[in-house]
C-alpha cells in the first residue's frame, strides 16, 4: 500500500472519528510531515479531513467522485480486472501508461485511469477531448489466450457493450455505431479504442482505451454537435467511481465469458445494442468507398455490407456514416 492508501485506510475504518497521526506515522513508515503532507494533498483531491493539534485526523465523509486507487478499489467487484489500478492526475494518454506497464511487467487487468488527458487519442488517429475532472479516460490490460488477431475485435465489441451496459445502469439508452461509437440520441457519449501486439498469428496483448463522457457541461465549438455528457441525459452529477466499478465488472464478465463459448453471445449482445444493422451506410475506407446496406456480422465481427447483391466485409478500421 502507498502512503494514500495507508492514510485513506486508517481513516476509513474510523469515519467521523479522530485518528492519531502517530498510529498513520507507524503504519506508513513515514515521518509525520510526510503524513501531513499527503493529507494536504487528499484534500486537495476532495477528501474532507480534519485535523486538530494534538489529536490527529478525522475524515468527516465518504470521498465523492474521487476516482483515486482507494476508493475504486473499495468497491470492486471483479476478480482479474482492476486488481492493480494506476492512477494519474495528469498524463498524455493512459495507453502511452498501458504500454509502459506492460514492458515493466504488468498482470492482466491492470487498470490505468487518469483525470486528465493532454494527449488523449482516439480511432483514426482522431484527438480525444480530455479535460480534467470530469470524465472517464480509462485503460485495461488484457493478456487473452489463444485469440486470432483476425477475432481481435470480440475484444473491442466487449468495450463498447460494457459502456452501454454501464450508462443503462444509469436509464441511459445508448446504441452501438460500427464499431464501438456509443451514441445517445445521435451523439456520441464514449467510445473504445484498441491497441493490440501480436505473436504469429496471435493477440500477445491487448490496452482497451474507454472515454466516456460523464459530466462536462459544455463541449468546445467543434464538438457541439456532436458529443454529448451522460450529465445532460440524468441531470444531475454523476459518481464516476460508480461508473467505473460497473464498466470493469461488466467488462469482465464478458472477458471470462470469451474462453467458455462466449463468442456467441458477445456478438448477439453487440448486434442487439447497435443501430448500425439494417442501416443504409456508406464506408470510406480511404481506398475505397462502399455504399449499402448493413445486413450482418460474421463469427469474427466484420460488419457485412450488401452492396450490388454482393456482400463486403467491414474491418473495425472502417468507419461509415448512416444515410
Ligand atoms: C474513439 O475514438 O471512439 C475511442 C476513444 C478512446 C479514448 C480513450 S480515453 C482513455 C484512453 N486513452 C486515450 O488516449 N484514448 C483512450
Amino acid at each position: 500500500m502507498n502512503i494514500d492508501d495507508v492514510i485513506l485506510q486508517h481513516l476509513y475504518d474510523n469515519i467521523g472519528n479522530f485518528v492519531p497521526g502517530v498510529e498513520i506515522c507507524r503504519e506508513a513508515e513515514v515521518s509525520r510531515i510526510a503524513i501531513w503532507n499527503r493529507i494536504k494533498g487528499l484534500r486537495k483531491m476532495g477528501f474532507n479531513i480534519e485535523s486538530k493539534k494534538g489529536v490527529g485526523y478525522k475524515l468527516v465523509e465518504k470521498g465523492k467522485n474521487i476516482i483515486i486507487p482507494f476508493e475504486i478499489r473499495n468497491r470492486l467487484f471483479t476478480d482479474v480486472i482492476g486488481k492493480r489500478i494506476e492512477h494519474y492526475r495528469f498524463t498524455s494518454s493512459t495507453m502511452d501508461e498501458a504500454e509502459n506497464l506492460i514492458k515493466a511487467g504488468c498482470p492482466q487487468g491492470t487498470v490505468v485511469i487518469a483525470d486528465e488527458q493532454y494527449r488523449g487519442r482516439g480511432r483514426r488517429g482522431k484527438e480525444w477531448f480530455s479535460p480534467q475532472g470530469n470524465n472517464i479516460y480509462l485503460s485495461v490490460i488484457l493478456f487473452p489466450e489463444y485469440l486470432s488477431m483476425e477475432c481481435g475485435i470480440l475484444i473491442m465489441f466487449m468495450g463498447s457493450i460494457a459502456i452501454v451496459k454501464t450508462l443503462s445502469d444509469y436509464g441511459i439508452d445508448a446504441k452501438i455505431k460500427w464499431p464501438n461509437d456509443c451514441m445517445v440520441d445521435g451523439k456520441k457519449m464514449g467510445g473504445v479504442l484498441m491497441e493490440t501486439t501480436s505473436e504469429g498469428e496471435f493477440i500477445k496483448n491487448i490496452v482497451l482505451g474507454f472515454g466516456i463522457n460523464i459530466n462536462q457541461d459544455e463541449f468546445p465549438h467543434s464538438l457541439k454537435d456532436i458529443g454529448i455528457s451522460a450529465v445532460a441525459k440524468v441531470k444531475h452529477k454523476i459518481d464516476r467511481v460508480d461508473i467505473i466499478t460497473r464498466l470493469l465488472y461488466y467488462l469482465e464478465e464478458l472477458y471470462l465469458s470469451l474462453g467458455k463459448g462466449g463468442r456467441e453471445k458477445i456478438l448477439d449482445l453487440w448486434k442487439g445494442y447497435s443501430d448500425t444493422i439494417g442501416r443504409k451506410v456508406v464506408v470510406d475506407a480511404g481506398n475505397r468507398v462502399i455504399e449499402g446496406e448493413a445486413k450482418d456480422i460474421d463469427e469474427c465481427g466484420f460488419l457485412l455490407v450488401e452492396t450490388n447483391r454482393v456482400l463486403k466485409k467491414i474491418t473495425c478500421r472502417e468507419s461509415l456514416r448512416y444515410i
